[in-house]
């Protein structure tokens, strides 16, 4: 054997490593690794198998399955790879998961606003006679705390901050969600296979327009005016907000499998 022949090198992949002392040449890791990995030392006062082109192997685990002496382990930095992969995982579950459940109440606050207060409101009626100013006079005292009006016992002001609420911490899991996906974006860009996922690209730009449409007004009633701007976005976000509802439900259940598989992968 050449000197330093049996350096680290041959003894590792970058998927497995041997412990040659626990070797009984046996050689069924040569006999099974599908890329001839694996080779023997033969001699006759010393016998153990050695990793021999570390570049072929593709990271199977024949060899780690084969061997009933426990002489393969995965490489160490397979294991920081799978553990970064776990983190990775985990952190998406619970993002994942808490956009759901603020996404469920910013919907669910957003639609008993718009379907429940601003159609057929007496609002709505004003504005075939006086116009949008009188439209705006009306949302601006339906969101007074005095109103008498009560959906499921929670009036129209309430609602309003709910959905305020929820928008707040949404829109802070959904920077996370975007940002794992920027690659996803990058890549779909570059490629120009936005016509195959234009269904994605769709909700992205609608809910940019959505968020914009939302954020806007709020940031006018936060400055204190009342005018009629601000009515003219609430009224455009809250019709494309409907769309955005249908476009964020048809995206959730096209990857429920997903929750499923990432449960499973965090339970094992
Ligand atoms: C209720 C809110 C949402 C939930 C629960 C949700 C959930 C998910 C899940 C489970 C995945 C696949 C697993 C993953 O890689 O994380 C995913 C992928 C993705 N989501 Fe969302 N998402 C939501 C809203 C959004 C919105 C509003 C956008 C766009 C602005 C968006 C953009 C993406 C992108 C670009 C991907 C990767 C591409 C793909 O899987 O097709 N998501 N989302
Ligand atoms: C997806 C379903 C959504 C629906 C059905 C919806 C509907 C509505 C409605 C009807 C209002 C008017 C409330 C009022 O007059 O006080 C409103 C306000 C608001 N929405 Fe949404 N919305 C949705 C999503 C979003 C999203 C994704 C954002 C931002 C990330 C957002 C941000 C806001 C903000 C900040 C306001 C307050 C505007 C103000 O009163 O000054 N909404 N929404
Ligand atoms: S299967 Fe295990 S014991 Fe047999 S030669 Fe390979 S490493 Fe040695
Ligand atoms: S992981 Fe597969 S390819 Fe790599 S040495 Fe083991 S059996 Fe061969």
């Amino acid at each position: 054997m050449k000197p330093g022949f049996l350096n680290r090198e041959h003894t590792r992949t970058s998927h497995v490593q041997i412990d040659t002392r626990k070797c009984k040449a046996c050689w069924k890791c040569l006999d099974n690794c599908p890329n001839q990995v694996i080779t023997k030392v033969d001699l006759p006062w010393h016998k153990h198998a050695l990793i021999a082109e570390p570049g072929k192997c593709t990271g199977c685990l024949k060899c780690i399955e084969v061997c009933e002496y426990g002489a393969y382990s995965i490489a160490d930095k397979t294991k920081q790879e799978a553990a970064k992969q776990r983190d990775k995982t985990f952190y998406s579950f619970i993002t994942n998961n808490l956009l759901l459940l603020f996404g469920l109440i910013m919907i669910v606050s957003g639609l008993v606003l718009q379907l429940g207060f601003h159609v057929g409101s007496p609002g709505e009626q004003h504005e075939s006679r006086s116009g949008i100013q009188s439209q705006t006079v009306y949302y601006e005292q339906a969101r007074g705390l005095d109103t008498p009006d009560t959906i499921g016992g929670i009036n129209y002001s309430n609602w309003s901050t709910l959905h305020k609420f929820a928008i707040v911490f949404f829109s802070l899991f959904m920077i996370y969600h975007l940002y794992i996906h920027w690659k996803w974006y990058k890549g779909v860009i570059s490629k120009r296979l936005i016509n195959k996922n234009i269904q994605v690209m769709t909700l992205s730009i609608l809910f940019l327009l959505v968020a914009l449409t939302g954020l806007i007004p709020w940031f006018i009633d936060l400055s204190g005016s009342v005018s009629v701007l601000r009515l003219i976005f609430i009224e455009i976000h809250d019709k494309l907000a409907l769309v955005l509802v249908i476009y964020l439900i048809l995206h959730v259940l096209k990857r429920s499998k997903w929750f499923v598989t990432a449960c499973s992968k965090l339970k094992r």
